[in-house]
């Protein structure tokens, strides 16, 4: 028997401490807030994906009555980004989440399932897609997908069974 340490490295930060570059692309998760369809949750999430070349693709949380019909954030943005943009790498995501009102303080996390988008599509672009959760009093920055979501199923367990 042996214990493994599974870790993860993560920037807390004000947004003031943010790049150029990153506090545009969270200002974009921020505007695209008010494009969500969340009528059952009143809670509005944005999302701005960057792209290699600098291209920016946003989506929102679009929800429908029959509730699992509904899409989040992240995979409206990445989804979006990856039908337009199919040979071209993520490089970062940014997520903002309005509620009661006003953005969060602190943000809320990507779900499971818009994690495994995120990590599908930094595999296939080999590239870290930087993940930045904005919060009004803290945001989180992950240097990429795979250290939001450690020891995950990926193309490699799949490919390892049909051998
Ligand atoms: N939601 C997102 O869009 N992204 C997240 O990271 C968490 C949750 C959406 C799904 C649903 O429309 C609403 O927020 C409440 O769960």
């Amino acid at each position: 028997m042996q214990e493994i340490e599974i870790t993860t490295k993560v920037r807390v930060c004000d947004y003031s401490e943010l790049t150029t570059e990153e506090k545009h692309l969270v200002d974009v998760a921020k505007e695209q807030t008010k494009n969500s369809y969340s009528p059952y949750s009143h809670f509005a999430v944005g999302a701005a994906v960057l792209m290699q070349d600098g291209e920016i693709f946003g989506g929102s949380n679009q929800e429908n009555a029959a509730y699992p019909s509904g899409l989040c954030a992240e995979r409206t943005a990445i989804f979006y980004a990856g039908a337009h943009r199919p040979n071209t790498a993520m490089t970062a995501i940014a997520i903002a989440a309005y509620s009661g009102g006003d953005f969060l303080d602190k943000s809320a996390a990507p779900c499971g399932s818009c994690r495994q988008v995120l990590l599908e599509y930094e595999h296939k672009f080999k590239t870290p897609m930087k993940v930045i959760l904005y919060g009004k009093k803290c945001t989180f920055v992950f240097p990429s997908a795979e250290s939001l979501m450690p020891y995950s199923f990926t193309e490699d367990d799949l490919f390892s069974a049909q051998k």
